[in-house]
């Protein structure tokens, strides 16, 4: 989602509206403003893209207001709908809300709300945080907010307006970004720079736990508590096209990097007491209970991701589980009942060849659990279930965050079904293993991305790829060729390692480098004696293997390493890098990553 927030003199509605645009790329389900107006807060929303807000504030586009909060919509908690559009108020229709992020507490808070007289009028999270503010509203908004965030648990960036302080704003910020800065006769507030640009380019980056208040040249940070804080002016010299990247080079770059707060979001508040909580799953319990066959269906680098599922669930579940690309599935013959699961994986929600799959599923009285990005998909509409990734929207088209945010997904699901039809103890340290995977990302990206960044300086020109790996290392083998030909145009296939001597090895030689997959697992040494068959024929050998693998270190000429996980958290430790490998080769190679040729982001035709 997207937020803008602007006080003071000369401030159009228009303005808001124009901040929203430079905003779009972040989510264009629902877009709305608000802004105070006489006794209330005036209240403006579309369904749709920006454009279709603009066309309904036409007649008031150069109207100033005095304060104005605005909000283009990446729905996570309710479809896209008027109804569901920020911002939201309160009972008095005197506060409004724009929030980015989570409130994972809000079914709780909104219980509660209910119980003391509160109203709703949205399935929403963020409305909590209105009625929240009503209540502790005594006179003084900012104390109020305080108050009101620490009932919240999640990850937010909010800000808020109301009536009887028709020229401040107070935002804040825990998990979600927030940039503020001040002129000498307005305030400007955005989730990131873009629509400040055109205002101001000195900025203060909000910190977790900040409270903002900004008033027409002047804001004022204070934490929680009550206490001032003061943050360090950032000078901001990015033109409005490398902003919109948050100044990386390209989207792709930029999701990559995105990638700890699309774990955290993924994973927000579904690990509660070290086990898996998913109450949008409550409804197929006894379809799970019961099931016979479990099958997974999906397309691409979801497909992928379904692989580790597949073994998971094998695993740890104690199911067999089948998977079939949907393209194949949906014209196979086999047997599906009542006692069937399919569990079908696409982030667009709208892949023609997946959502055919699950029609058969539901015609035959199976039962379908989506996992998918898109609020109010077709897959979502369609299926029993769905667990949503809350990744954001993804504009690079070779999925990146998105997958990394599935295989998180996946193993909540996985843990999920796994605590209903034969727990094991293992799962339990999986399961911390993943809550820490956010912070472990965070630690090794960038130093990481300047390492890969030599290593593809070495391999870009090379004309084929061969990825090899066994086991959970398979998956990410093909994940890895697949993330190198879709936006390098390299040749690059993927192999069980086991494999290669019935017919691959064939190709290699020293023009053919190999990429290993060798996660420090039970086959480990199964596939470092394949790396020696292929370093016989002379292939260069790049692997990617758990930190201080001296062993693996002696026989191969470049290594990636990762931080040591248990065996099924492999692939999602080793994916951003072999995302950025890709990345940085065909940077090299002189094409765009964001849009690479031939590739459509979402596949509606069969
Ligand atoms: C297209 C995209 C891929 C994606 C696949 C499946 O081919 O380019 O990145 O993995 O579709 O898409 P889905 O939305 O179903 O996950």
């Amino acid at each position: 989602c997207g937020i803008v927030g602007m006080v003071g003199k000369g401030v159009r509605i228009g303005n808001l509206v124009e901040g929203l645009e430079k905003l779009e790329y972040r989510g264009y389900d629902s877009a709305g403003i608000a802004f105070p107006d006489e006794q209330r807060v005036n209240v403006r929303k579309a369904v749709g893209k920006i454009g279709a807000l603009k066309a309904q504030l036409k007649d008031i586009i150069s109207v100033e207001i005095t304060a104005g909060i605005a909000h283009t919509r990446w729905a996570t908690h309710g479809a896209p709908s008027d109804a569901n559009a920020h911002p939201h108020t309160d009972c008095t229709g005197k506060i409004a809300v724009v929030h980015n992020g989570i409130i994972e507490n809000h079914l709780e808070l909104r219980e509660k709300l209910l119980r003391n007289g509160h109203e709703f009028h949205s399935e929403t999270d963020t409305e909590v945080i209105a009625h929240l503010i009503e209540e502790h509203y005594e006179g003084d908004l900012p104390a109020a907010i305080r108050h009101t965030l620490i009932d919240l648990e999640g990850a937010y960036a909010i800000a808020v307006v109301h009536a009887d302080n028709p020229d401040m704003i107070v935002a804040a910020r825990k998990g979600s970004p927030l940039v503020v800065g001040v002129t000498e006769t307005g305030g400007f507030l955005a989730s990131d720079v873009t629509p400040l640009l055109k205002y101001l380019r000195d900025v203060y980056f909000i910190e977790d736990g900040d409270v903002v208040t900004l008033i027409p040249g002047n804001l004022e940070i204070s934490r929680i508590d009550g206490s001032k804080a003061s943050r360090p002016i950032i000078h901001i010299d990015w033109n409005e096209k490398a902003a919109e990247k948050g100044g990386f080079p390209h989207f792709m770059l930029k999701e990559i990097f995105e990638e700890p707060e699309v774990l955290r979001n993924a994973l927000a508040g579904r690990i509660k007491n070290g086990r898996a909580n998913l109450p949008e799953m409550e409804n197929v319990v006894p379809a799970i209970k019961r099931a016979r066959n479990v099958h997974i269906v999906a397309c691409g680098t979801s497909f992928h991701a379904g692989l580790v599922l597949k073994r998971f669930l094998e695993d740890y579940a104690g199911l067999t589980v089948e998977i079939d690309v949907a393209s194949e599935f949906r014209y196979r013959n086999i047997h599906i009942d009542e006692n069937t699961i399919v569990i079908a994986v696409s982030q667009s929600g709208e892949t023609a060849d997946t959502l055919e799959g699950v029609r058969r599923v539901k015609v035959k009285g199976g039962t379908v659990i989506a996992v998918t990005n898109v609020v109010g998909s077709t897959l979502a509409r369609e299926s029993d279930v769905v667990v949503y990734l809350n990744a954001g929207p993804e504009i690079g088209v070779a999925a990146t965050k998105t997958y990394v945010s599935q295989l998180a997904v996946l193993f909540i699901i996985g843990a999920y079904i796994s605590h209903l039809r034969n727990e094991k103890d293992e799962i339990r340290q999986i399961i911390n293993e993943l809550e820490g995977m956010p912070t472990i990302f965070e630690g090794t990206l960038s130093t990481m991305n300047e390492s890969i960044l030599q290593l593809a300086k070495e391999y870009y020109q090379y004309r084929h790829f061969m990825y090899i790996g066994r086991g959970y290392g398979y998956p990410t083998a093909l994940e890895g060729a697949l993330k190198l030909k879709e936006i390098s145009y390299i040749h690059a296939s993927a192999y069980q390692a086991g494999e290669l001597k019935h017919g691959p090895i064939a190709l290699l030689d020293r023009e053919f480098p190999v990429f290993a997959i060798v996660p420090d697992d039970a086959l480990k040494a199964k596939v470092l004696s394949n790396i020696m068959e292929t370093r016989a024929r002379d292939a260069k050998v790049v692997a990617i293997c758990t930190e201080g693998d001296q062993e693996t270190g002696r026989i191969v000429n470049s290594r990636i390493e990762v931080p040591r996980v248990s065996d099924p958290l492999y692939p999602l430790v080793m994916s951003p890098y072999l995302q950025l490998f890709a990345y940085h080769i065909a940077v090299l190679r002189g094409n765009d990553p964001d849009k690479p040729r031939n590739l459509a982001k979402s596949v509606t035709v069969e």
